[in-house]
């Protein structure tokens, strides 16, 4: 299981700069044990591989809007999707095309195809069954109630209900479980979970749409959905997701320890567009009629903030505008 952590991204920001430093001092221990690689690579692990369904687990309050703004981003996602209707560049699916290079990566070794996302089911839980503080165990308990095979479970929790770690340690998560479904013999599904920080920790977990808790303070920037916490939810879940197709089984693709790596988006924290810095999210698009910035098109006439995604052929981070 892989947190994406807080405190905020400024202390990401530190942390990556430490592990960007530490090839320069590249001295082994005392005992002549020589420092651990903590560049960012590749584990020489499995990726997730062909037809992924992503299957929504909502639970607790959430409107219809609020719905939309994450189903119709999954749309977006998906191929299928994308050659139907298109979608205005730079789009939702140009994002996600980038992870392609994390495949071309792998096969050097390994001839596989890349994933390739599809809609999957929404369950719902309104009347918060488990009620309205839940543990990391309940949230895989909820991720169990989508289907199992070739799947991508996503828990999204309503601004009221408090998770374990949440805000203090964490925005999100993903990891893989055992599937319990019979007849299914050693099948995994993995799972994400990532909470609505709107009334919880919107300075931690919705940033640049609040100001930060930690860091230099910017002027917050208006989300393109007009919902400061589903538009950080889009982010967190955003980078969860690149970080499942690409680090599934934590020996894929991530820089530094494996409990606490920094993975496909997590390795560019804070960073949005080009010119980024601390507290800077870097130049985005405007929207001229709301003010809103983001930097990708879906489906639906939405508008979406993605983050920076780390381009291994490159070591650099690697944005849409
Ligand atoms: C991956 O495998 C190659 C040999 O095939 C090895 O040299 C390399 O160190 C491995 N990388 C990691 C991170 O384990
Ligand atoms: C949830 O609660 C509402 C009102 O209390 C009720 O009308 C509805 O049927 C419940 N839904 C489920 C799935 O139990």
């Amino acid at each position: 299981m892989a947190s994406l952590s807080v405190p905020t991204r400024f202390f990401f920001f530190l942390l990556l700069l430490f592990f960007q430093l530490l090839p320069l001092f590249h001295f082994s221990s005392g005992k002549g044990i020589p420092e651990k690689d903590q560049r960012f690579q590749y584990h020489n692990g499995t990726l997730l591989h062909g037809k992924t369904s992503i299957n929504l687990i909502w639970y607790g309050k959430f409107n219809t809007n609020q719905r939309a703004i994450i189903s119709d981003f999954v749309s977006s996602l998906c191929k299928s999707t994308f050659f139907k209707v298109g979608q205005a560049q730079p789009s939702v699916s140009s994002w996600w095309k980038a992870i392609e290079k994390y495949y071309q990566m792998e096969s050097k070794k390994k001839k596989k195809d890349a994933i390739v996302l599809q809609e999957g089911k929404q369950i719902l839980d309104e009347n918060y069954s488990m009620g309205r503080t839940l543990s990391i165990l309940q949230i895989l308990q909820l991720a169990a109630r989508g289907e199992q095979k070739d799947a991508i479970n996503v828990v999204l929790t309503s601004s009221d209900v408090t998770v374990e770690g949440f805000c203090r340690s964490r925005c999100g998560i993903h990891g893989t479980s055992e599937s319990k479904t019979a007849g299914e013999h050693h099948n995994k599904f993995t799972y994400i979970w990532v909470g609505n920080p709107a009334s919880q920790c919107p300075g931690v977990c919705a940033w640049p749409f609040h100001q930060p808790v930690y860091g230099p303070k910017g002027t917050p920037l208006v989300p393109p959905n007009n919902d400061v916490g589903m538009d950080g939810v889009v982010i967190n879940l955003a980078s969860l997701l690149a970080a499942t197709a690409t680090n599934p089984f934590a020996d894929g693709f991530f820089q530094g320890p494996a409990e606490a790596p920094l993975e496909a988006a997590s390795a560019c924290p804070g960073v949005f567009g080009k010119g980024a810095y601390p507290g800077y999210a870097g130049k985005l698009l405007v929207d001229p009629k709301t003010g809103a910035s983001y930097n990708a098109y879906g489906i639906n006439g939405k508008k979406y903030l993605l983050p920076a995604l780390f381009d291994p052929s490159t070591n650099s981070c690697w944005t849409l505008v």
